[in-house]
């Protein structure tokens, strides 16, 4: 008699102040859908076991996604995005993050960096989806344009790195479709069970980074103390603003009112969100601790890095 069909759910699910994260993950996850079905749908296959469906992306960006709990199971394949912040994860998604059930999901962690260096991000993105009941499979690290500047890997992720981001598409299908024939031929056991002996034994995906995690990368000045730029918040120039409301929707902590965009009440974490979508060109930052920091990522880090995969 043939098994029924196990149907498997693949999505991304990111995190994206500027929309590089968006970008790759959206790409890597469509991708990586339709190269499952191929690999394991259609004519010559036995018995059309396995399907592939291509699940909406979750944003969680706007602070009202982040007040959900999801909830994924052993047919969920999920690639988690999330920008690099001082070289590790955003400290303000840590909660959120916390409250994800993963209940044998197979994730695929990527974060984005501006050029600088990803440092523990990534092995901190894997180790919270493995605590949180996900299998890491494969993982990425992608460049991005930096928040702060439109020079530091201006127009990040490009043609380019979308083609890298491809073939990581390509690879990592190509190990889960292993994985699930693999687990699909087994006899003894009801497949979902032996793939699950499988992942325990990959265990988590090896990724760059160190442990224990290193503390958050803090930015110098020019005599090597620290620039705290913790409080800094956009300003705006009243006469450009049109109050069109659109810095109001794209702001992750909902901390600019609609009435006054130049009141930041709240956190602001300095995604530079706001200042990139203004139309007006009204948002803007003059810190000088800021300025100094963004000036000096630009003077330092102008070679080009390329895409880290980990499969
Ligand atoms: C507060 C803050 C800190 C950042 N720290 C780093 C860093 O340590 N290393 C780095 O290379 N990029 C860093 N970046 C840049 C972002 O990781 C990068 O631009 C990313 O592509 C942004 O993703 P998004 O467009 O999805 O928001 C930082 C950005 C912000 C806002
Ligand atoms: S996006 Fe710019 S113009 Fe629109 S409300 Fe915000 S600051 Fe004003
Ligand atoms: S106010 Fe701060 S957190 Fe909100 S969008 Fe602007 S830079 Fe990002």
């Amino acid at each position: 008699m043939g098994r029924a069909t196990a149907i498997y759910r693949v999505r991304g699910m990111y995190f994206s102040g500027t929309g590089t994260t968006e970008k790759i993950v959206s790409a890597v996850a469509g991708n990586m859908a339709a190269e499952l079905a191929q690999r394991l749908e259609g004519p010559g296959r036995e018995a059309a076991t396995l399907r592939i469906e291509k699940a909406p992306d979750i944003n969680f960006t706007p602070p009202k996604a982040r007040e959900q709990v999801y909830r994924f199971d052993e047919h969920d394949i999920i690639v988690f995005g999330v920008p690099v912040i001082a070289g590790r994860v955003p400290n303000v998604l840590l909660p959120f993050l916390n409250t994800l059930e993963g209940d044998g999901a197979m994730a695929v962690p990527v974060v984005l960096y501006g050029n600088r260096n990803f440092d523990d991000a990534l092995i901190e993105l894997r180790d919270i989806l493995e605590e949180q009941g996900f299998y890491t499979v494969a993982a990425a690290a992608f460049i991005g344009e930096h928040s702060f500047s439109r020079k530091l890997a201006a127009g990040r992720p490009d043609e380019k790195d979308m083609a890298v981001a491809e073939s990581f598409a390509e690879q990592t299908a190509e190990k889960i479709a292993g994985l699930l024939q693999e687990a699909q031929a087994g006899q003894m056991l009801p497949p979902e069970a032996v793939l699950n002996i499988m992942l325990e034994d990959l265990g988590p995906v090896e990724v760059e980074g160190e442990q224990p995690l290193r503390p958050y990368y803090k930015p110098r000045d020019r005599k090597g103390n620290h620039i705290n730029i913790l409080k800094v918040k956009p300003k705006l120039d009243k006469e450009k603003c049109t109050l069109c409301g659109i810095c109001v929707d794209v702001c992750p902590m909902g901390s600019i009112r609609a009435e006054a965009p130049g009141e930041v009440s709240g956190i602001c974490i300095k995604c530079c969100g706001c200042e990139k979508a203004c139309p007006e060109g009204a948002l803007y930052f003059d810190d000088p601790g800021y300025l100094y920091h963004k000036e000096e990522l630009e003077l330092g880090y102008p070679q080009r890095k390329e895409p880290s995969l980990f499969l």
